[in-house]
């Protein structure tokens, strides 16, 4: 899991998507070990696709976290093709991020299946950063909190909140889809309109045992970190593209730290 830095620790995590290769591991730890601050206080983790895991974990500086995207919503078997949550935390990985939007709209992938695997991610030992978002159009339908409040309920099974002790089993990043790889974003109050709705929510399922950060996702970047960590209870970000240049990603984190 991902230790539990305290409220006012910031947390980022890099979501590589389907990209990557070796080449990229080698020359994307070297960019970011120079450019991220070494002790600056935040909490970082990559996920890269999973055949890079190893690799990136060996070159990063100490304390980076590494992270999967996606987990299997089954234990190991025969399941050609996919990756359990076991497999993943043995291979060093603390996180996974479950119920991404992509996934959601692209791979057919149903609350159901979420709750399965945020329940087999929190069982493994690894945080399950769950994405929720809504889409344009049910934004402008005024539903964006119903939304994103359904895929949470959905997805949260309570009893998986009883042993955390001082880790994080869950994040939740809030990305709407309308800003994902799109160069816009909402204001700073409408995240935090959306993100004091979430992590209420999240408070009353995990029966205030744990504490639960509210991350916002779609096109970060370092030009806008600093607005988007202003609104309410941001305790974090997820970071897709802009998470793959390594120089890059490390002075987005190192800003992080910084607001
Ligand atoms: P983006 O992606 O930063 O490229 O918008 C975020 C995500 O999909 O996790």
């Amino acid at each position: 899991m991902i230790p539990d830095g305290g409220p006012g620790r910031r947390l980022v995590v890099g979501n590589w998507k389907s990209n990557g290769d070796p080449g990229l591991v080698d020359g994307w730890a070297r960019g970011f070990a120079g450019a991220w601050g070494p002790g600056a206080a935040v909490t970082v983790c990559v996920c890269p696709p999973h055949p890079l895991v190893a690799r990136l974990r060996e070159r990063l500086p100490g304390g980076i976290l590494v992270g999967a995207q996606d987990v299997s919503a089954h234990p190991a078997g025969a399941r050609t093709g996919e990756v359990s949550a076991e497999a993943l935390a043995a291979c060093g990985c603390r996180a996974a991020i479950v119920g991404h939007s992509e996934r959601r709209a692209l791979l057919g992938e149903t609350d159901e299946t979420v709750r399965r695997k945020v329940g087999r991610a929190i069982g493994a030992g690894l945080a399950a950063v769950l994405c929720v978002g809504e889409t344009l159009e049910e934004r402008e339908r005024g539903d964006a909190a119903l939304v994103v409040g359904r895929q949470l309920e959905a997805a949260l099974p309570p009893r998986a909140f009883e042993s955390a002790g001082d880790a994080l089993p869950v994040a939740i990043a809030y990305e709407p889809v309308w800003a994902i790889g799109a160069g816009r974003t909402p204001t700073a109050a409408q995240i935090g309109e959306i993100h004091r709705h979430l992590s209420d929510r999240a408070s009353v399922i995990a029966g205030n045992r744990v504490r639960i950060p509210v991350l916002y996702g779609g096109s970060v970047g370092a030009s806008n970190i600093g607005d988007i960590l202003s609104g309410d209870r941001v305790d974090g970000v997820l970071v897709g593209g802009a998470s793959l240049d390594g120089s890059g990603f490390g002075d987005i984190c190192r800003l992080a730290a910084a607001h």
